[in-house]
C-alpha cells in the first residue's frame, strides 16, 4: 500500500482500523448550510449508525471523512491523524454507496480486481484478496457475472466486497441496505453485522431506517439540519431522547408528544411525551378516549385514540382484543414513563 493509512492488522487478517475523530466540522453548498460544526468520535473497531431525516447531512459527513469533498472548516483525523491534506485514494478509507457504482462492463471479479489493479497490488494477492472477499459475501459463485445480470442484493454484496478486498482502516457505508427488500434487508443487515465481527474494522453506516439504526450500531448518532443532535447506545438514545425532535424520530410509530401535558398530566410549559408502548388500555384508566382506527399488524395492533379534549393518542396494544373505531376506551400511562420537555426549546427536563 502506498503511503497512506494502514491498520493495524494481525496474523488472521483482522484489522481493528483507525478511529475517527471529527471536529467543528462545517460545509456549505452555495447558500445551503449542510454541516453546520459536527463533532464525533468513533473509537478504532466500533459500528456507528449515522440516522437522520433526508437532507440532515449524513452523506455530507461520509464524503468529507473519504476526502470526496472539502469542509469550510473543522478537521478530519483518521487514526490519529489529520487528513486534511490527504487525497481520497491515500486515506484507507473504502466508501459503499447507495446506488453499488458498479462497473457495467466488468464482471464481479473484474470489479473486485479493478481498484487493485490501480493501487498496484500484486496479482496473486490481489487474486486472494478478491476470492476472500467473494466467500465472506457469499458471491463466490458469481465471480464471472456483469451486474446487470445480478439482483439488487446481489450487485449489494457485490459493491461491498469490493470495499472488504481493499482492506481499510474505515469502511462508510451510505445507505447500503435502502434498496433492498424489507426481507432481504434483514438478512443482509446480520450478514453485515457478521461481517463487522469478523473483521472488526471500524464502520460508519448511514441510513434513514430508525430501525437499522438502533439494531445495527454500537452507537447511534442522530443528525438533523447539518448537527448531531444525540449520540450514544441505542438504547439509551431511545429511552432518554435530549429533545422532541429524536424522541419523534426514533421509535414506531413514534412517541406520543402533548403539549401543556393535557391528558398525561404537567405543565403549561412543558411538553409530555409518552412511547405508545407505554400507554395501556386499561377499564380503570383515567383517560377517557374514543378509538379512531385500529391497524393490526398480525402481532399487535397500533389504536389511534382520540381523547374527550380532542388530544390524540397512539398506543400499542394487543392485536386481538376486536376494537373498532367509534368504541369507547380507557387508556393509563404506564408510571414512570413519562418524558418531559421544555415547551420552548424542545430540550429535554
Ligand atoms: N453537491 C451538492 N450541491 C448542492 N447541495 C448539496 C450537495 N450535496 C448535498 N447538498 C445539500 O446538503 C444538504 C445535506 O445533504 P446530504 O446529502 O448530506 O443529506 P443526507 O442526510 O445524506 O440525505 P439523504 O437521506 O436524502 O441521502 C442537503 O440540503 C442537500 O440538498
Ligand atoms: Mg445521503
Amino acid at each position: 500500500m502506498s503511503g497512506g493509512l494502514t491498520g493495524a492488522r494481525n496474523g488472521d487478517g483482522r484489522s481493528g482500523g483507525a478511529g475517527i475523530r471529527l471536529e467543528k466540522l462545517s460545509k456549505s453548498y452555495g447558500r445551503v448550510r449542510a454541516l453546520d460544526g459536527v463533532d464525533l468520535d468513533v473509537p478504532a473497531g466500533e459500528l456507528v449508525t449515522l440516522v437522520g431525516p433526508s437532507g440532515s447531512g449524513k452523506s455530507t459527513i461520509l464524503r468529507l471523512i473519504a476526502g470526496l469533498d472539502r469542509p469550510d472548516g473543522g478537521r478530519v483525523l483518521v487514526g490519529g491523524q489529520d487528513v486534511g491534506e490527504l487525497p481520497p485514494h491515500r486515506r484507507s478509507v473504502a466508501m459503499v454507496f447507495q446506488d453499488y457504482a458498479l462497473y457495467p462492463h466488468l464482471s464481479v471479479l473484474e470489479n473486485l480486481l479493478f481498484g487493485m489493479r490501480v493501487r498496484k497490488v500484486p496479482r496473486a494477492e490481489a487474486r486472494r484478496r478478491a476470492h476472500d472477499a467473494a466467500a465472506r459475501l457469499g458471491i463466490s459463485d458469481l465471480l464471472e457475472r456483469h451486474p446487470d445480470q445480478m439482483s439488487g442484493g446481489q450487485r449489494q454484496r457485490v459493491a461491498l466486497a469490493r470495499a472488504v478486498v481493499r482492506e481499510p482502516s474505515v469502511y462508510l457505508l451510505d445507505e447500503p441496505l435502502a434498496s433492498l427488500d424489507a426481507q432481504l434487508r434483514i438478512t443482509t443487515r446480520a450478514d453485515l453485522l457478521a461481517l463487522h465481527r469478523q473483521l472488526g474494522t471500524t464502520t460508519v453506516h448511514v441510513t434513514h431506517d430508525q430501525a437499522e439504526a438502533m439494531t445495527l450500531g454500537d452507537r447511534v448518532v442522530v443528525v438533523h439540519e447539518g448537527r448531531v443532535r444525540q449520540e450514544g447506545p441505542p438504547q439509551e438514545v431511545y429511552d432518554e431522547p435530549v429533545d422532541t425532535f429524536v424522541a419523534r424520530f426514533l421509535g414506531s410509530p413514534p412517541m406520543n408528544l402533548v403539549a401543556g401535558g393535557g391528558v398525561l398530566g404537567g405543565e403549561p410549559e412543558t411538553i409530555v411525551g409518552l412511547r405508545p408502548e407505554d400507554l395501556a388500555l386499561d377499564a380503570d384508566g383515567p383517560i377517557e378516549a374514543s378509538a379512531e382506527a385500529v391497524e393490526t399488524l398480525g402481532n399487535e395492533a397500533v389504536l389511534l385514540a382520540r381523547c374527550l379534549d380532542g388530544t390524540r393518542l397512539t398506543a400499542r396494544t394487543e392485536p386481538r382484543l376486536r376494537i373498532r373505531p367509534g368504541d369507547a376506551v380507557r387508556l393509563r400511562a404506564i408510571p414512570g414513563r413519562l418524558h418531559r420537555f421544555d415547551a420552548g426549546t424542545g430540550r429535554r427536563l
